[in-house]
C-alpha cells in the first residue's frame, strides 16, 4: 500500500488515503470523495490535470540529478505526454526527458496516472 495525500481540493477533501500500487489515481480519488473533473477518462481532454509530488524522493527527471537512483521508474504513455504538451502544462523537452528516463512529470492526468509511490496531489490551478 502507498499513501496518497490530497490537498487543496476543497472542504472535506483534504485527506490522506491508502491505495494499492497500480491503482489509477482518478479511481482512488473518486472512491474517496475527491472531486477531480474528468470528461473523457481517456487521457485526451486534459480536464483531470493535477500537480504531483512524490513524497519519498523529490521529482527527479535526469540521471545527473541528486536522488535519481532512488526514484521509482514511472512510465508515462505518449498520449498523456502529448495532451500535457498541447495544454502547455509541460514543455516538449520535459516530455522527452520523462519518456527517455522513465520519470513522471510534476503534472499528470489523473485518469492516466498509475500510482507507484507515496504521493501528494494538488489541483493544477
Ligand atoms: S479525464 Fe480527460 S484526460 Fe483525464
Amino acid at each position: 500500500m502507498v499513501s496518497v495525500i490530497f490537498c487543496g481540493f476543497g472542504e472535506g477533501m483534504n485527506k490522506r488515503v491508502f491505495a494499492k500500487k497500480g491503482d489509477l489515481l482518478l479511481r482512488v480519488a473518486k472512491q474517496n470523495g475527491i472531486k477531480i473533473p474528468s470528461e473523457c477518462e481517456d487521457g485526451t481532454c486534459g480536464s483531470c490535470i493535477v500537480k504531483i509530488e512524490e513524497l519519498k524522493t523529490k521529482d527527479v527527471l535526469r540521471p545527473d540529478e541528486e536522488g535519481y537512483s532512488e526514484a521509482t521508474p514511472i512510465y508515462m504513455e505518449d498520449k498523456e505526454l502529448s495532451t500535457l504538451v498541447e495544454m502547455g502544462a509541460i514543455s516538449k523537452k520535459e516530455a522527452e526527458i520523462a519518456q527517455q528516463y522513465n520519470r513522471q512529470t510534476p503534472v499528470r492526468l489523473a485518469c492516466q496516472c498509475v500510482i507507484q509511490t507515496d504521493m501528494l496531489i494538488k489541483p493544477f490551478k
